[in-house]
């Protein structure tokens, strides 16, 4: 495995493997790596050629007073961890490889961003389609690889890719869990040991919502009270849409999503339910 810092190695790389009819999945994240972002790797390797890996903590998806500066960082963690699940290329530019200037054109999400994370954290998702338009032209990647467990970040992904014609495939990954529940996330190390006892019951409280939705019932004031009986981390959101439109009006499938503030870490976690 080799690690690719600047633009014009990266370039130089997809040049040959395109010139030998080799074919690229990519799998963008911000690392501190994880079973799930690894799972990502690993469907990634079934169907591609080659597979790359971005690992940038990305400066225009965080809001003023978010953790962009605590966020947990290790690279040469991740870079084990990367090679042993079979990637081939880590793409570990600094802020000012991928930003050498301010941008001219922005790029920004539409009313699928007005709830959930987006209604809580105004251009987050901009900043987010900013970085995977570049990361998608800069590998030409064939297919592009994202966890359920960003549900509304997959979703507007997917809008990004239909509206503007991207040549690329985006692929689903399942959330991947802990065995207690908890879905993995680099942040659960912000969570003091009480915190982490409490947190398998956001996806108890999700199952306990899907179990209502099925029965045709409202699930939120059931889950609002569940919570707040078994957690001491705030509740920031807790809502039922459609997926992957994210409006209102329920169809095929929906979303049920949380997130809450602990101390130190924000969770989120959604399930998706099918309705037909
Ligand atoms: P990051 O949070 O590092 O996540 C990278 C990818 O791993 C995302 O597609 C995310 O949905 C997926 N992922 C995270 N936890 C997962 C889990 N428990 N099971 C399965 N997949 C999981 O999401 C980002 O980074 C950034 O916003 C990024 C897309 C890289 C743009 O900067």
């Amino acid at each position: 495995m080799r690690t690719i810092e600047t633009v014009e190695d990266l370039k130089s790389w997809v040049r040959d493997m395109k010139e030998s009819g080799q074919t690229i999945g990519l799998v963008p994240t911000m690392g501190f790596l994880h079973e799930g972002h690894l799972s990502l790797v690993e469907k990634a390797k079934h169907e591609n050629d080659k597979v790359v890996m971005s690992i940038f903590v990305n400066p225009a998806q965080f809001g003023p007073n978010e953790d962009f500066d605590r966020y947990p960082r290790d690279l040469e963690r991740d870079q084990q961890l990367a090679a042993s699940a079979g990637t081939d290329i880590i793409f570990a530019p600094s802020v000012e490889e991928m930003y050498p200037r301010e941008t001219q054109i922005a790029i920004s999400a539409g009313a699928q961003a007005d709830v959930l994370c987006g209604a809580k954290r105004p251009g987050h998702f901009d900043g987010v389609l900013k970085v995977v338009t570049k990361l998608f032209h800069l590998t030409e990647a064939d297919r592009a690889y994202f966890g359920q467990k960003d549900a509304q970040q997959l979703a507007i992904i997917e809008s990004l890719v239909d509206d503007y014609n991207f040549t690329l495939t985006i692929r689903r990954g399942e959330t991947v869990r802990e065995a207690d529940g908890l879905a993995k996330s680099s942040r659960n190390v912000y969570l003091s040991e009480t915190e982490r006892k409490e947190a398998p019951h956001l996806n108890k409280a999700l199952q306990l919502g899907k179990q209502l939705v099925l029965e045709g019932n409202n699930p939120l004031p059931a889950m609002t009270d569940y919570l707040n009986e078994h957690v001491s981390g705030k509740i920031d959101y807790i809502e039922l849409h459609d997926y992957p439109t994210l409006t209102q009006e329920l169809h095929d499938e929906a979303i049920l999503a949380l997130a809450v503030q602990f101390e130190k870490a924000r969770l989120i976690d959604n399930v998706i339910i099918n309705l037909k």
